[in-house]
């Protein structure tokens, strides 16, 4: 059926019996996907529409056991970084999510082996890569997929990969990525909206990052992995998923001092031939998001396979609320919600501070809290594009610059709500925890892509939570209706 004329259509038809609000009319707003030139890439929005929504009935205090899943931001570069062996590697705990079947696909465009052994077990081969073009399609499915370019260029010597456009948290360039293969003598071309990267001798260098971004650093490590030469990373970004990549890198052969500090020092070898099984590290923020959903429901939860040492910020914040914290051993953590959690500011900032991925949610936590608080964005431009969703719950937000005021209320109501990014989905469904009466939140796709079986977890510790799943072949129904 042919998509374009849709919007018309919707006019057309006010509303949809399971939604009568209209609110659908806002989720066509927000594709998940745009070209470069802004425009909706229709064949790919119409692939990836997703209808289904999550019904919660709030107010249903969280209790039991929950096991936190592998590190989606991990195992994305690790898996990009399998790239650069020349042999098999076996990644364990990696979660089952949209973004990861993404990347398997880049993989396996590049000319690899990849496919999962077990549930969370990825065999990777990269002993066949000879392709260097990771195709536009899946980088602009998912920005993650621009983390080839580093391995490309360290093991081919050359890399084509689409430059990532914009997302819903703002504009997010690479210029600190490309700047530090540059320094390591890639000769860099944009060309087509796409990255052309030659670098037949990359050498050691020394790089100072204007910002401790993530993604450059690990970029910067997997391609100086395989240089000539010594490169040192100045500035670098200290996430755990950095040290996680190090640890990775090192158990396939590389030389990689001070991950996890400011300062990186990489010592290139000529392979990295060793066969890896490696562990992918726990989910911080998916942790996170938990702890503040035990907090927010007045629940008493307790973390499995927990990683409370990088999560010192959150909990540090979340004792100031009130919230009590119990660390039962190395991996285990007992969280158990005030009677009031109280209002405090917060700051978002690159590791150790408090983490950006877990701004949202905090907010749904503010929002119900006794108090008024300030929550300031820092790393990214544009994060709070959920508190319009949150408003409609009832929350009591105000925008100014990069600050968020919020005012603590003694409850929140449900309300139909649209995800408009992957941790402003989670944040609404913490919302619908709490909130009076019934939430339905939509645009799941984004859920999906970062917490592996999230609902069925939160089931498991009591929320009265269930997927309204839309068949594929419904949804064309369903928006015709409309
Ligand atoms: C990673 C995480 C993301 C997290 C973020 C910050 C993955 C897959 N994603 O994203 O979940 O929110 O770290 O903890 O691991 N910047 C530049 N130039 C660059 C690169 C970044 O200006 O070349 C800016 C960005 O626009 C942003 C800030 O630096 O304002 C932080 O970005 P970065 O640390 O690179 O985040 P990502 O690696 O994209």
């Amino acid at each position: 059926m042919h998509v374009i004329p849709r919007l018309q259509q919707h006019k057309q038809h006010k509303t949809h019996p399971d939604n009568p609000s209209g609110m659908w009319l806002k989720s066509l707003r927000l594709p998940p996907l745009l070209q470069h030139d802004g425009s909706i890439n229709n064949e790919e929005w119409n692939a990836e529409m997703n209808l289904d929504r999550l019904k919660i009935n709030g107010g249903v205090a969280l209790n039991g056991h929950v096991t936190i899943n592998g590190a989606k931001n991990s195992a994305l570069v690790l898996m990009a970084a399998a790239i650069l062996g020349s042999e098999e590697v076996v990644l364990e705990n990696v979660p089952r999510l949209a973004d990861v079947e993404i990347m398997v696909d880049v993989l396996r465009s590049l000319g690899a082996r990849a496919h999962f052994i077990e549930h969370n077990v990825l065999l990777i081969d990269p002993r066949h890569i000879a392709n260097s073009v990771a195709p536009y399609d899946l980088v602009t499915k998912m920005r993650a997929s621009f983390f080839v370019l580093g391995p490309l260029v360290g093991k081919l010597g050359q890399a084509k990969v689409s430059l990532p456009g914009g997302c819903a948290i703002g504009s997010r360039p690479v210029d600190l990525h490309l700047k530090g293969l540059e320094a390591m003598g890639a000769d860099i071309v944009l060309e087509h909206g796409d990255v052309i990267a030659n670098a037949p001798h990359l050498r050691g260098a020394d790089i100072y990052l204007n910002f401790p971004s993530v993604g450059a650093t690990e970029n910067i490590m997997m391609a100086a992995s395989l240089a000539d030469g010594t490169t040192t990373i100045r500035n670098a970004a200290q996430e755990p998923e950095i040290d996680d990549l190090a640890q990775f890198l090192i158990s396939m052969g590389a030389r990689i001092q001070g991950a996890g500090s400011d300062t990186i020092v990489i010592e290139g070898v000529k392979k990295l031939d060793k066969a890896s099984t490696y562990r992918v590290m726990p989910d911080r923020i998916e942790a996170g998001t938990f702890m503040i959903g035990a907090a927010m429901t007045r629940g008493d939860i307790i973390l499995e396979k927990c990683p409370t040492h990088s999560l010192m910020a959150l909990i540090g914040k979340m004792r100031e609320c009130g919230v009590f914290f119990d660390q039962i051993d190395a991996q285990t953590l007992r969280v158990c919600g005030p009677a009031k959690i109280l209002a405090r500011d917060a700051r978002t900032m690159p590791h150790p501070g408090f983490p950006t991925d877990i701004q949202a949610q905090y907010a749904a936590m503010m929002a119900m809290a006794e108090g008024t608080s300030l929550l300031t964005e820092t790393v990214f431009e544009n994060r709070f594009m959920y508190v319009d969703e949150l408003q409609r719950m009832g929350a009591q937000i105000r925008i100014e610059g990069n600050t968020a005021i919020i005012k603590g209320q003694p409850i929140l109501s449900g309300a139909p709500v649209i995800a408009t990014d992957l941790r402003a989905a989670a944040a609404l469904v913490l919302a619908g925890l709490v909130a009076d009466g019934e939430t339905l939140v939509a645009n799941l796709c984004y859920l999906d892509r970062g917490y592996e079986s999230f609902e069925q977890k939160l089931a498991n510790l009591g929320a009265r939570i269930c997927r309204i799943a839309v068949k594929a072949e419904k949804k064309e129904e369903v928006l015709l209706t409309m």
